[in-house]
């Protein structure tokens, strides 16, 4: 009999993905689904970007490149960021990934061993746990207020820290909350990290592009005092509506470049060679397609709260920033996980109980504003028709 390692048993997974394949299996047994559950744009990748690729094809970009990616697309980033934040940033400190997910994957093994604390955003995006879980590293929940607005508090973070922390992950906008955590409160926590100058941060900023009603992101790399110990994680995911080329980076700090790019030279080589010349072409381009996007996105997210908090028994914080809402469901008399799975099943509508990013999201679920107004109000008159004609169920 073959022995696997205890870890693989800790390792957790993101429900995102099989609910994405039972809403595919449901349609194709003939079942009408509107699919509010996956995070992914619903705008194909813009055609410059796409033809940027096709060019380094026919160019002859078929070999390997440099393990922390190709120099043009790194001194790009550096651009973009400076551009974007005000920040100048040594593109030698850019390490370009296969997604968002490696840097984080990377960022918390870092730091994760035995005796180890890592203070992680609930609910949050369930990779975080996940991994801290794999390592040998304890997590620590910080809770996500709903009465907050769904912004993190820099009181309730500066409270669970303590000697064993290691590192801190933070994500504003957020998913699946939609919460932007205002700039005082950023600021009130870098001041409180003054007193921990051996915690490591994780700022995972991947919808740093999208915040609404004039709200502004405030980025952790802005501020300098965390320079040595900020990690940015960012990536053309959802800015750009390329899920599916993986692309991403990470901006590290000096002492911890040379260990990241290790990490990937053993894990992946490099990122695929077009990709990366998509990736330049993405952030050097015209970014209107961004600002379009965007404003798609303002315009859902206020939708969809307006709309569901018109369903008896549903209260829907107004997302402020990224493209998820995360209603309250607990006046309904439904628990979030059989909610979720019934309105699947028989509702005809997919989304994401909020239990699915920890426990703290207890009472929740997460609907995706990555599709078209029409189908986001079609999916929430399902959701009030469905609520007034069945009993409230309980799983647990
Ligand atoms: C908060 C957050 N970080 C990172 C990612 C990962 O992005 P990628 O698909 O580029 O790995 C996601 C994707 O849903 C996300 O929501």
């Amino acid at each position: 009999m073959i022995k696997l390692a205890k870890n693989l048993s800790r390792l957790g997974d993101e429900n995102a993905f099989a609910v994405l394949a039972r809403a595919a299996e449901l349609v194709a047994q003939g079942s009408d689904i509107i699919n509010l559950g996956i995070g992914q744009p619903d705008f194909p990748t813009p055609p410059h970007i796409v033809e940027a690729a096709i060019k380094a094809l026919k160019d002859g970009h078929h070999g390997y490149t440099p393990a922390a990616g190709i120099s043009p697309l790194r001194e790009a980033v550096a651009a973009d960021i400076h551009r974007r934040l005000g920040v100048e940033v040594d593109p030698g400190h850019v390490v370009v990934m296969p997604g968002g997910k490696p840097t984080m994957f990377f960022a918390i093994l870092m730091f994760a061993e035995k005796g180890a604390e890592i203070i992680t955003p609930d609910p949050g995006f369930p990779i975080y746990r996940s991994v801290i879980d794999y390592s040998e590293a304890r997590a620590v929940p910080l809770p996500i207020r709903e009465e907050n607005g769904f912004a993190f508090s820099a009181d309730d973070l500066l409270e669970l820290i303590t000697p064993a922390t290691r590192l801190i992950i933070l994500n504003s906008p957020a998913n699946p909350t939609g919460g932007v955590t205002p700039g005082d409160e950023i600021d009130k926590l870098v001041k409180g990290l003054e007193q921990w100058p051996d915690v490591a941060i994780l700022s995972d900023e991947i919808y740093g592009q999208m915040t609404y009603d004039g709200l502004e992101h405030k980025s952790l790399l802005t501020y300098e005092s965390l320079r040595e110990r900020v990690i940015l994680l960012d990536g053309w995911s959802k800015t750009y509506a390329m899920t599916g080329w993986r692309m991403g980076y990470g901006v590290w700090p000096a002492r911890l470049v040379d260990h990241i790019r290790r990490l990937a030279v053993n894990c992946h080589s490099c990122v695929n060679a077009p990709a990366q010349y998509a990736g330049i072409a993405a952030l050097e381009g015209p970014q209107d397609c961004v600002r379009e996007m965007v404003s798609a996105f303002d315009e859902r997210r206020a939708f969809v709260a307006a709309q569901l908090n018109k369903v008896e028994g549903i209260r829907c914080e107004v997302p402020k920033g990224a493209f998820y809402a995360l209603p309250n469901i607990t006046a309904t008399g439904w628990d979030e996980r059989s909610l979720a799975s019934s309105l699947m099943e028989e509702g005809g509508v997919a989304t994401i109980a909020g239990t699915d990013f920890g426990g703290h999201g207890a009472g929740f679920i997460r609907l995706s504003c990555a599709n078209s107004l029409e189908n986001i109000a079609a999916a929430i008159e399902r959701i009030e028709n469905f609520l007034g004609e069945h009993e409230p169920k309980l799983t647990h």
